[in-house]
């Protein structure tokens, strides 16, 4: 491919992206951005278009999707590209910014390991009129920045992940005490454990990954913050194992639940994605909150995608 045609290929991308025509389909743009995700993160290779990729993903937040800017923010974290972080900064102040999306930023500058946005995290998690997910999603970020500046993250032996996610936390290391599933589940629970070391004990369940494993995770779903329980879902849609469908109905169907986990439940259920599952999520597709809506729709065009021949769709 000469340059000029992947110049062109890049701005066609951030058209579908920011959905310039006015009618293209929410599970297209998701994956204009997944494309625009890859070259962003080549910034070693090729630094001019990963930069101008992670600037074409960062126009999106204009848009007034909330699922879409969420993931959007979710993913100019996981490219690395420290040129996303003075954006995701922005994004994180701007209170017209939805919660989710406001969330997802801040634990994007996490996973970035931005040192610079540390007073400004600070500055939200200590800010008594924020609102809670907010104020934990920053709690986590700075103890993330501060555990991969420590020396502990060098001398810690850590397993590797079978996922390719930059995680808000690391799972806990290696060691006699942190394998037995009924302590890691002790952990994970227990609400007077700092929050960080609790998503340490959940990281080291989905890496342990057995059905045990699995439905020890979804005790957390009894915690009373939405934040947590959104991570637990997430979770699940990584692990894809079928034991975990009758905890992500549950929460799905609770409409008491916050919107940020029950779409999280909709999407872990699209990734899981069993025949039992599928009218489930079709049932989902005129909710009353948009967010869970929308990851209803997303999730049914993924896995029509995924079954089809429609080997085009690539190609946006
Ligand atoms: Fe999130
Ligand atoms: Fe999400």
């Amino acid at each position: 491919m000469s340059d000029v045609n992947e110049a062109t290929s890049l701005e066609r991308l951030r058209d579908v992206l920011i959905n310039n025509t006015g009618d293209i389909k929410l599970a297209h743009r998701f994956r204009a951005l997944f494309f625009l995700k890859s070259i962003g993160a080549e910034y070693n290779e090729k630094p001019e278009d990963a930069n101008k990729a992670i600037k074409y993903i960062g126009e999106c937040f204009a848009d007034s999707s909330e699922l879409l800017k969420h993931e959007v923010a979710y993913v100019l974290g996981q490219t690395k590209n420290m040129t996303s972080a003075p954006i995701l900064r922005d994004v994180l102040e701007s209170k017209e910014q939805q919660v989710m999306v406001r969330h997802e930023a801040a634990e994007a500058l996490g996973a970035l390991g931005d040192k610079d946005s540390l007073d400004l995290l600070v500055k939200y998690y200590e800010d008594p009129a924020e609102v809670e997910e907010i104020r934990q999603t920053c709690e986590l970020a700075i103890e993330r920045i501060k555990w991969e500046n420590s020396s502990k993250a060098k001398e810690e032996k850590l397993e590797t992940s079978l996922y390719e996610s930059i995680d808000p936390a690391p799972p806990l290391a290696i060691d006699g005490s942190n394998t037995k599933i009924s302590k890691l589940q002790k952990i994970l629970n227990d609400q007077n454990t700092p929050l960080f070391e609790r998503y340490r004990a959940m990281f080291r369940l989905r890496d342990i990954g057995t059905d045990e494993a699995a439905l020890a995770l979804a005790t957390g779903f009894s915690d009373p913050s939405a934040l947590f329980k959104h991570e637990i879902a997430y979770v699940f849609g990584q692990l894809s194992n079928p034991v975990t469908v009758p905890s992500l109905v549950q929460v799905l169907k609770d409409t008491s639940q916050a919107a940020m986990v029950r779409h999280e439940a909709a999407e872990a259920l699209g990734s899981i994605a069993t025949d039992e599952v599928l009218p489930i999520l079709q049932g989902f597709l005129k909710d009353e909150d948009e967010v869970v809506r929308d990851s209803a729709v997303v999730a049914l065009d993924m896995y029509e995608y995924e079954n089809s021949n429609e080997v085009e769709y690539a190609a946006v």
